[in-house]
């Protein structure tokens, strides 16, 4: 039976906050998930690393026969995925597609907003990449960009530490910090795919009266789309509902976290890369 899997990429867990999502609208496709737990976090690493380890990770997709690699990271997708589409894939294999999420976000963020002002939060490698600003800009010039990098929510979340009174501290800090630097902040974009695993905390500290918005609903609608734009990568990818996960990490963590992320029990096989 042919297996062309539509390849899902993190540096860790937060990408099955997306691929949960994109499950909900192609339940039916082929999936295969890996998250390099081995090398994260990325958001703290210089550009050189981010697309040395993105490039590998895309490569072991095409290995695996994946006609489209989504990157569901919001770092990979600021400091990789430029690159890869523009110098790496040609010669790679141009038939091959790999996506981000900065930019399906950022073509629907500005609907959310009746303020115009909206409030971007990420890892410091994202916010410092400005491809936020750059990209809601393109679709939404009217929409004033303020934002936060967050660097201590990845590993709060990776070390199950949301309801400690360390996360109280560190998400009403930067919560606060983005709120006062725009006053008429009426939308906060969770522009990193571990936040969601804090939504609780991140709701507690937030006033009334602003929509915080994740990522994966916005990004499988996208996916649904482009698939529908793009038949001839649609029809590449196969649809057996088969669902592999693979970490560089230790599968048995990986398996422990990955429920919570996923909501879902899931058995991850070890993966080696170079
Ligand atoms: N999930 C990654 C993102 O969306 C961040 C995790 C990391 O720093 O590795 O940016």
């Amino acid at each position: 039976m042919k297996n062309s899997p539509i390849g899902v990429f993190d540096s860790g867990f937060g990408g099955l906050t997306i691929l949960k999502e994109i499950l909900q609208v192609l339940p039916e496709h082929d999936f295969i998930y890996m998250g390099d737990n081995a090398r994260a976090p990325y958001g703290d690493k210089d550009f050189e690393k981010v697309h040395e380890y993105t490039l590998q990770s895309v490569q072991w997709f095409f290995q695996q026969g994946c006609p489209l690699v989504i990157l569901a990271c919001n770092t990979a997708s600021a400091k990789a995925l430029r690159t890869i589409q523009q110098k790496d894939l040609p010669f790679i294999d141009s038939n091959k597609r790999v996506l981000g999420v900065i930019r399906p976000t950022s073509e629907v963020i500005g609907s959310f907003s009746q303020s115009k002002h909206i409030g971007v939060l990420g890892t410091t490698g994202t916010i410092q990449s400005q491809s936020y600003i750059i990209e809601i800009e393109k679709f939404s010039p009217d929409i004033i960009v303020s934002q936060e990098a967050c660097p201590e929510w990845v590993s709060l979340i990776e070390k199950n530490e949301m309801e400690t009174p360390d996360a109280d501290y560190h998400v009403k800090k930067h919560i606060d910090q983005i709120l006062t630097s725009d006053k008429q902040i009426d939308t906060l974009l969770l522009a990193c795919t571990h936040y969601p695993l804090l939504m609780k905390k991140i709701k507690e500290h937030t006033p009334p009266g602003i929509s915080i918005i994740s990522q994966g609903g916005i990004v499988a609608k996208s996916l649904l789309n482009y698939l529908d734009r793009h038949p001839d990568i649609a029809e590449n990818c196969t649809k057996n509902a088969n669902y592999q996960f693979f970490t560089t990490g230790d599968p048995d963590d990986f398996n422990n976290h990955a429920s919570m992320f996923f909501e879902k029990q899931i058995v991850a096989k070890k993966l080696i890369l170079p």
